[in-house]
Formats: C-alpha cells, structure tokens, sequence
C-alpha cells in the first residue's frame, strides 16, 4: 500500500510574521525508503521559535530551509519500514523528521526513544531539545548558585518553566515573567516560583524592584527586547545573563532593538553569553538521564500544549508569538 506524505513546504521567506501564504500545502505519494534509507510515521512535530529563524535568508547557527524545501521540525515517530541495518518497524524515533506525514531518507540524526518510559510529545519537552536547552543554558552558561536570584523571562513558556524549576533544585531564589495572570499564577503555585512579574499587566521594572530585592544574579532571557533592558538595570556584581533567545524581536520588520542598558555589564563585571543547544548534543544522555530522574520524582513537572492537525501548522506555530500556548507546543500530525 503507497501511503499519502502532506507536507508543508517553505516557499517564500516571510517579512513579519509567517502566513499562509509563506508555504505550499500538499500532498503526495510518501516517498519509500532506498538503500539504506528508513520510512517514518511522523506522529508528533515540534513547534519551536527557532523555525521563524530557520525561514530567514543569511547566516544563522544552521543553514536557512531552502525555497521549495518541506519545512524543517523535529518530531517523534514510528518507523515503518526500514532498509537500514539498525532501525526496525515499530521503533520509535526522535529528530528532524520535517512538517509532513512521512519522513523518508537517512537514519544518521535520529534517535531511538521508548515510548514505555514517557508519553511521545515529552520526547519533545523536557525530555528533548526543551528540556536540554534549559538545563544547559542554565547550568553551564548562568552558573547558578544556591541563594542566587535567578530570572526568566518567557518563564511559563516550554524552556523557561523547565530552567526556572532547575534553579529552584539548586535552592535559587526563582523570579519568572510571563504574560497573563493564569501563567503567573501556575509559576508560583505549580511550579513552586518564588515570585511573578505579570508583564502584561504591570511594569517590568517596578515589578523587578518588588521581586528581587537583593538585585539579579542569573537573568535567563528566552525575550529580549525592553525586558532585557528592564533587567540589565537591577543585574548584580557578576551576574550571569544567559541569551537563550528573544522572541520579542523573531518577527521584526526592522532591525533587531540591542539592549541599551549594556554598560551594566561594564559596571557590574558581569557576562552576557550566548547559548546555542546544539552545542552539548555529546552529553543529552546524561543530561536526560538527570531530568527522567526529576520528572519521577515530581522535582520537574513538565506541561505539554498539543493541538491535533498537521494542517494547521502555520496557524499554530503563531501561537508562540502571541502567547496563547501553554507549555511546549506540540503538533498532532
Ligand atoms: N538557544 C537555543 O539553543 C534555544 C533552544 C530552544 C529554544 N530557544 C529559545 O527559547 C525561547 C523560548 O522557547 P520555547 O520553545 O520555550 O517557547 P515558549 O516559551 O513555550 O513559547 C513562546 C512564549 O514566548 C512568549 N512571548 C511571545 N512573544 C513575546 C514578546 N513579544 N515578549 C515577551 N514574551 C513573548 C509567550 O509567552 P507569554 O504568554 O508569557 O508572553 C509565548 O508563550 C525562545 O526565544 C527560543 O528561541 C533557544
């Protein structure tokens, strides 16, 4: 039996945010798998800021997706045929599987996950790319230290609730700002946050001086933009500021705005670095080792947002930048 492949491909580069109109839905014959090749059953796609990025011409961390090309995602799936050696039907895997029903090609950057020891989208979240970024970004770049405030921004989003639960585990003082009072209200009384920063609905700075009365010394930044500079004003000697990302700025027509309060990184010897994931994929294991052994001890809780529908992608991937997702965003295909 040939099986139907709908996939999304990138057609124009989008100015803004993405639409429609950026992609070509389509669907055809799914493609079998050559000499060895794997065919897998895409069964959950991960909806992540970094596509904005990956639609932008020009040099990044990864190359662009080309013009013509199924749009890049990770994902989970269920191999169901198999011309290589080390991958069999039923297993299931995890990596760049595309916006599409059917992956087909090359093994060589997909893992085998078992889907016995944690539900498929957690593949996604706090036991994937998610779950690494924050545990790296804020162990190896914001050095956390018991008694340190640490503070997140997109703190209810997928790697900002992961990081800040980390940081609690370290005995940090954890501050988080979101957007909306449901988010904020879910940091502190599910995730144990020891303060909120509702940036919707109070001033950021104002908030800062209410929350962190002895100053900031790890700021997480998943945002950018005026949080960053709200932060740089009440950052302490030393402090750790990690450049996760800065969704605020992915769908900016013009120039991306820099943090003009930088000379605070000059009277307060502190360090702002980047932070990319990719960076650590040699130590995941052990790294997914640690949170598998938190997520079962109830130290992480890891919250899942699914939305059913491959063909729904480019209305749901805008559901990250206008913060009406709930955990880390993930599509049913
Ligand atoms: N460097 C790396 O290797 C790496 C890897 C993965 C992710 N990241 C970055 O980590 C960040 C979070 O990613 P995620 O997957 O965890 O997404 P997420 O936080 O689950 O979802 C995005 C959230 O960002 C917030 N947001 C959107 N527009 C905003 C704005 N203009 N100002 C402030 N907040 C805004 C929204 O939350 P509210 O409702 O609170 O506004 C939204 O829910 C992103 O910047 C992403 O690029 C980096």
């Amino acid at each position: 039996m040939t099986q139907t492949n709908r996939r999304f491909l990138l057609v124009k580069r989008p100015v803004g945010a993405v639409t429609r109109e950026d992609f070509k839905f389509e669907t055809l014959p799914a493609e079998q798998p050559g000499e060895g090749q794997v065919m897998v059953r895409n069964l959950y796609l991960s909806l992540d800021p970094a596509m904005r990025g990956w639609m932008n011409e020009g040099k990044s961390y990864i190359p662009p997706v080309a013009l013509g090309q199924v749009m890049r995602a990770l994902g989970v799936g269920e191999v169901v045929a198999s011309n290589h050696p080390d991958f069999k039907p039923g297993d299931h895997v995890n990596g760049a599987l595309g916006v599409q029903d059917y992956f087909t090609g090359e093994p060589q950057n997909l893992q085998k996950i078992d889907p016995s020891l944690a539900p498929l989208p957690r593949y996604l979240s706090a036991l994937g790319m998610t779950g690494m970024t924050a545990y790296f970004a804020l162990l190896e770049v914001g050095q956390p230290k018991a008694g340190d405030t640490v503070v997140i921004s997109g703190a209810a989003g997928a790697v900002g609730s992961i990081a800040g639960q980390i940081a609690k585990i370290k005995g940090c003082r954890v501050v988080g700002i979101a957007g909306g009072a449901e988010k904020c209200q879910y940091l502190k009384d599910e995730l144990g946050f020891d303060g909120v920063i509702d940036y919707k609905a109070e001033d950021v700075q104002a908030g800062l001086k209410r929350e962190c009365p002895k100053g900031v010394d790890v700021y997480f930044d998943n945002v950018g933009g005026e949080i960053l500079d709200a932060v740089l004003t009440r950052i302490n000697f030393k402090a750790r500021i990690v450049i996760c990302g800065a969704i605020s700025q992915y769908n900016n027509k013009e120039a991306v705005k820099g943090p003009a309060n930088y000379l605070a990184l000059l009277v307060n010897r502190a360090r702002m670095e980047g932070f990319v994931v990719m960076d650590h994929a040699k130590d995941y294991g052990k790294a997914a080792k640690e949170m598998a052994g938190w997520l079962a001890n109830g130290q992480v809780k890891s919250k899942e947002d699914v939305v059913d529908g491959l063909e729904t992608f480019p209305d749901t991937l805008l559901k990250l930048f206008n913060g009406q997702n709930f955990g880390k965003l993930v599509l049913k295909v």
